[in-house]
């Protein structure tokens, strides 16, 4: 049986990746410190024989016995409010955490996969963002936490992979969303959601002209398992291409839950990308994957999930 470690797995993406190697029938050790994440994502693993769970911090020495196949590293604070919040624990897990497993894919001769973001384009000047194109980053202002430390990932992960010969793959992951995300955590769609639910009005920030594309995470998941077995080592985008202003999105959510509220507007935040849409021509091409599953489909499901987490708290 082939090993699989997933760092971050108590989150949103690495929690669907466990389910998804489990199904896959790998022994998957999944490792997280629950900066962000929550063991209601992975509890339904724990009685099976081919889970495990490491309670770490991927920022210390990471240690794991015996063979090891294959490493998908994504832990890391992921939406603006947590990064915000806590800047260094962001740029530690995305420089010392990804040396640390480099370290530990090169000593095991594993395959590993890093959790990158469209984010390493910044403000972009280049619409769709294709992975050629270098970026529009502010190092300095208070996003360049998060951007910066995912721009590091995928260098030093080039540099195992040119001077070590480690076997890596990078992703880069656009908007994503889906059942398991927090009610809490300050990305448009969970924050509309939460809204609506609990009958106040929708906070859109800007004038709500700014585009993104949003994918349903079990797309995501199987563009993610198609990089790792395949032979690409550049950097890949993976998302929806299909691209909306966050102002629909809020009248889409709106719909959808049926709330009488109405959109309120305030300023937008500092170094808010305005456009956001992946140029996926090379995932189609090398992975022969686009997402399938539409908005509304998608949207409906994600729906049903916080409708119910609401249900069990109240
Ligand atoms: N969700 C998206 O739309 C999106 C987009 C681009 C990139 N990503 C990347 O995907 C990965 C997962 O994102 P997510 O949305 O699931 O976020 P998340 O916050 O739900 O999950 C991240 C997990 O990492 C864990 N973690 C953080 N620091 C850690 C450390 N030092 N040691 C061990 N565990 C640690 C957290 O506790 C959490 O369980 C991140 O690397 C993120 O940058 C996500």
């Amino acid at each position: 049986m082939k090993k699989v470690l997933i760092t971050g797995a108590a989150g949103f993406l690495g929690s669907h990746l466990c389910d998804r190697f489990v199904q896959e029938g790998y022994y998957v050790i999944g490792m997280d410190n629950l900066l962000t994440g929550s063991l209601e994502n992975i509890e339904h693993l724990f009685p099976l024989k081919n889970f495990e769970y490491h309670h770490h911090d991927v920022t210390k020495f990471v240690h794991i016995p015996g063979e090891l196949h294959y490493i998908l590293h994504f832990a890391s604070p992921a939406s603006p409010v947590d990064y915000l919040r806590m800047p260094i624990q962001t740029m530690k897990v995305g420089s010392i955490g990804t040396i640390n497993l480099l370290g530990l894919a090169k000593e095991k001769k594993a395959r590993i996969l890093v959790a990158s973001t469209s984010e390493i384009y910044g403000d972009p000047s280049v619409h769709p963002q294709t992975e050629e194109y270098w970026g529009n980053v502010n190092p300095v202002g208070p996003r360049g936490v998060y951007d910066e430390a995912k721009r590091f990932m995928e260098a030093i992960t080039m540099a195992y992979h040119r001077f070590h010969g480690v076997d890596t793959r990078i992703v880069r992951i656009f908007n994503t969303y889906g059942p398991r995300m927090r009610l809490d955590d300050g990305r448009a769609l969970p924050a509309f959601m939460n809204q609506a639910l609990r009958g106040e009005d929708l906070t859109v920030f800007g004038d709500g002209s700014q585009t993104r594309s949003f994918c349903y995470v079990d797309d995501m998941v199987e563009g993610i398992y198609r990089l790792l077995m395949s032979n690409y080592h550049l950097p890949i985008n993976l998302g929806n291409p299909y691209e909306i202003t966050i102002k629909q999105f809020a009248e889409e959510i709106i719909a959808l839950t049926g709330c009488k509220q109405k959109i309120v507007y305030k300023p937008l935040p500092q170094d808010d990308p305005k456009q956001r849409r992946p140029d996926i021509t090379k995932a189609r091409q090398i992975l022969g994957w686009e997402p399938q599953i539409d908005r509304a489909e998608g949207l409906r499901r994600t729906y049903e999930y916080f409708k119910q987490k609401l249900q069990k708290q109240s």
